[in-house]
């Protein structure tokens, strides 16, 4: 059968298709299922910067209280209960799913500010953590947080991170970032072993008949894949480090241009969402088809060959791809309008 295995993070993987963070990843049945469907690893949700250090907060108000007033905190909290799962709950979680599983399981941390939480990135591995894929959502919503300083703010969080733990660590990057390739370095400096592209926002919609600023939770689509693509591509060669895609993976072409691009690895979630867990297969058994259709004797030969470095013209990937699209396209509707 044709070698589909793909390196990242140091870990020599089975394929190239890993769950992304997803609470599907709750039940311990649908572990199963993403294992057997073929998955070649699976990455928790994120424990999040707001509820590590609530719950940091309350364990200190607590101790100062005296132990038999815990629970009644607890209790009393409502705010930490809308977080899915405890801190505690969730590394049980993972234990669990180390030893239950033999593909790796990857922790997610979730914040944007170095401080005090990143110890349970220790706590992550301790847990069995093959790898911690941190994520890390700034958003500058006043004139004073300059570019510079949410990049510093974000590399000494990595950096925190790195120094923390001995398991490789991922970024995953929001895609908002003015230089991403200069980033992207400075990264790989602080200690990341790879960046994950990228983070999705999900912004807030408004209702006009309550003038409510609401939160809405869309499943991508394989449009979403094509800037994870171009940023795939001029980072390949220009990063040592891994790079893997996360967003609008849906089907094996998707996963192939994810490769050809430079990417090690392709998340998905919303897929699984929408086709369910058992769609990881088709996938899996769609790319082989291809690969050995077009004589191919590995997936790896196929990674980066769309790259930015691979192309003789780079312009697709500059601004010359932009002025030919819009050129293009106007000439087409000038066509079609007679
Ligand atoms: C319901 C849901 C929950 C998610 N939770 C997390 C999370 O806790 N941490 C995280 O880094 N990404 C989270 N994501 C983002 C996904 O991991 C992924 O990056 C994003 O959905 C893009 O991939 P897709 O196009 O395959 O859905 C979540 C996505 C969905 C749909």
């Amino acid at each position: 059968m044709i070698d589909i295995s793909m390196d990242y993070l140091g870990m020599k993987l089975k394929c190239p298709v890993m769950v992304g963070s997803t609470p599907l990843t709750d039940l311990p049945a649908n572990l199963r299922k993403m294992e057997d469907s073929g998955a070649a690893a699976i990455v928790f949700p994120s424990l999040f910067e707001e509820q590590l250090e609530m719950e940091a907060h309350m364990l200190d108000a607590d101790l100062s209280r005296g132990t038999e007033s815990f629970a009644e905190s607890l209790y009393y909290l409502p705010e930490q209960s809308e977080y899915r799962m405890s801190h505690e709950v969730y590394l049980e979680h993972l234990h669990r799913a180390r030893h239950g599983l033999e593909i790796p399981i990857i922790a997610s941390l979730n914040g944007n500010t170095p401080g005090g939480w990143v110890r349970y990135a220790l706590d992550m591995e301790r847990a069995g953590a093959a790898a911690i894929e941190l994520n890390t959502y700034a958003l500058a919503t006043d004139a004073s947080q300059t570019s510079e300083l949410i990049e510093n703010q974000l590399v000494e969080l990595v950096s925190s991170v790195c120094k923390a733990v001995k398991i490789p660590i991922a970024v995953k990057l929001s895609q908002n970032f003015t230089s991403i390739p200069s980033l992207a370095s400075r990264l790989e400096q602080a200690g990341a072993a790879g960046v994950v592209l990228f983070n999705r926002f999900f912004q807030p919609d408004f209702d006009i008949e309550t003038l409510e600023v609401k939160p809405t939770l869309h499943f991508s689509t394989s449009a979403q894949l094509l800037p994870r693509l171009h940023w795939a591509a001029i980072l390949y060669g220009h990063v040592k480090g891994d790079i893997a895609i996360s967003g609008g993976v849906h089907s094996a072409e998707d996963v192939l241009k994810s490769i050809m691009a430079g990417g090690s690895i392709a998340q998905m979630v919303s897929a699984l969402h929408v086709c369910g867990i058992g769609h990881i297969s088709r996938v899996l058994d769609d790319l082989r088809y291809w690969l050995e259709k077009h004589d191919y004797n590995s997936l790896a030969e196929t990674r980066g060959c769309l790259s930015r470095r691979s192309l003789p013209d780079t312009s697709p990937y500059d601004r010359g791809n932009y002025i030919r699209t819009l050129t293009s396209f106007s000439m087409r509707t000038n066509v079609s309008a007679f």
